[in-house]
């Protein structure tokens, strides 16, 4: 069962949420203000003004692109609502949000835990590139919380984790998560871009900030790059200050388009739910596939925490071929529907041979230590018609 207790449903808020006071000109829509200055009639108007104002979510005015923009405002607005949260910041990608988060929460000396099995850039940002800033980064594995709370040393400050991960889904028990954080005084942050807010609101569970990589199921149409975070004031006034400064910013052009695509969040999500399922459960009896993840699946590590907290398991299903690289590759060649491709969360669906794309710099014994085979396939669901989607999977399966 779905955890949501907002009375306004997510699909009407996915519609509405955000917008209303940004109609200039009485729009319907929300306008592109496409300007980088805001002008000031007098200097008594610069009276009052004091630079906190500029860094609220919710300003009198705007005074410089880089502090804010009504178009980016109301898709931030939007994203507030969705997630049930007092705010939300809209960055230049997923990863933006990722780097932003961890390098305003994290001070020189501290240390943070990591799930594994997620993304591989914040893997490499967080075992890398934090190091020489002496921030220390322990990767647990996903779904052990002995092990995680164990790791828990006494200048550690969050614990960062994907739910549900990419790309093999292991969810979060968000209730178990949340208590140990709270018992240790850290804070809890989510990368929730496979669920979406439709599927899963981690602040509900008192998770501290949730991130989105807005190019996924958010925007929804593959024409874009942004990512957010989402959460308390007190976390996100912080955020955006440092926004002010390093400049990571969503154009409001850009804004735009994520806050029409946002509209159909609802619609999209329920058709990939479905899909995904159906799917997962086709591939799953197929004797040419070895193993197949997808939350919903009674065969999924998490199955039961997924059922518990996911409204749908999404549209990203994850399997092994029964086969090695070249009868994976000749599988994929054989689609008619999906496009090869790198990411996920679009009306179109996209496949990826994941050993050769995204994983293709990453050393073979490393690879294989994250899972990541050669005869690995993600298929990331569009909003096509199911029937013809498994149709298309069942031809190239049998052309292996
Ligand atoms: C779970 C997750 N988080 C973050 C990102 C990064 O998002 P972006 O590509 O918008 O930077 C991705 C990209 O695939 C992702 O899958």
């Amino acid at each position: 069962m779905h955890a949501s207790t907002s009375t306004t449903a997510t699909s009407t808020q996915a519609v509405h949420a955000g917008e209303a006071r940004f109609r200039a000109h009485h729009s319907l829509t929300v306008p592109v203000v496409q300007t980088a200055v805001y002008t000031f009639a007098d200097t008594a108007e610069l009276v009052n003004y004091t630079e906190e104002r500029f860094f609220w979510s919710e300003p009198e005015r705007e005074e410089y692109g880089r502090y804010g923009n009504p178009t980016v405002r109301a898709l931030e607005a939007k994203l507030a609502a969705l997630e049930g949260a007092q705010d939300a910041i809209a960055v230049s990608s997923g990863m933006a949000a990722v780097t932003g988060t961890l390098l305003l929460l994290l001070q020189p000396g501290q240390h943070f835990i990591l799930t594994d099995n997620c993304y591989h850039s914040t893997l490499e940002f967080s075992q890398g590139f934090l190091k020489r800033y002496g921030i220390g980064c322990t990767l647990v594995p996903m779904g052990d919380y002995a092990a995680l709370e164990a790791a828990i040393r006494p200048e550690t400050r969050l614990i960062f984790s994907e739910s549900p991960t990419n790309p093999f889904m292991r969810c979060l028990d968000l209730p178990r998560l949340v208590e140990i954080a709270k018992q240790y005084n850290l804070l809890t942050v989510v990368d929730a871009t496979f669920a979406t807010p439709y599927n899963l609101r981690p602040l509900q569970y008192g998770v501290d900030l949730v991130i989105h990589s807005l190019t996924k199921y958010l925007s929804g149409h593959n024409d874009v790059m942004a990512g957010a975070v989402v959460g308390r004031y007190d976390l996100t006034t912080p955020l955006r200050q440092m926004q002010g400064l390093f400049g990571n910013l969503v154009a409001p052009q850009t804004a735009y388009l994520i806050l029409r695509g946002a509209k159909t969040l609802a619609l999209r999500v329920e058709r990939q739910n479905a899909s995904g399922l159906a799917i997962a459960q086709f591939l799953e009896t197929h004797p040419k596939v070895r193993r197949v993840w997808y939350p919903l699946l009674p065969s999924h590590p998490d199955h039961v925490v997924a059922e518990a907290t996911l409204r749908g398991g999404g549209g990203v299903v994850s399997f092994e071929i029964d086969g090695d690289m070249e009868q994976a590759h000749r599988f994929i060649d054989a689609l008619r529907i999906p496009t090869i491709g790198p990411s996920l969360g679009g009306v179109e669906t996209m496949v990826s041979p994941l050993a050769v794309m995204g994983y293709a710099a990453v050393p073979p014994e490393e690879r294989l230590a994250l899972g990541i085979r050669d005869e690995l396939v993600r298929l990331c669901v569009g909003i096509e018609e199911t029937a013809d989607l498994i149709a298309d999977l069942a031809q190239a399966l049998d052309r292996i």
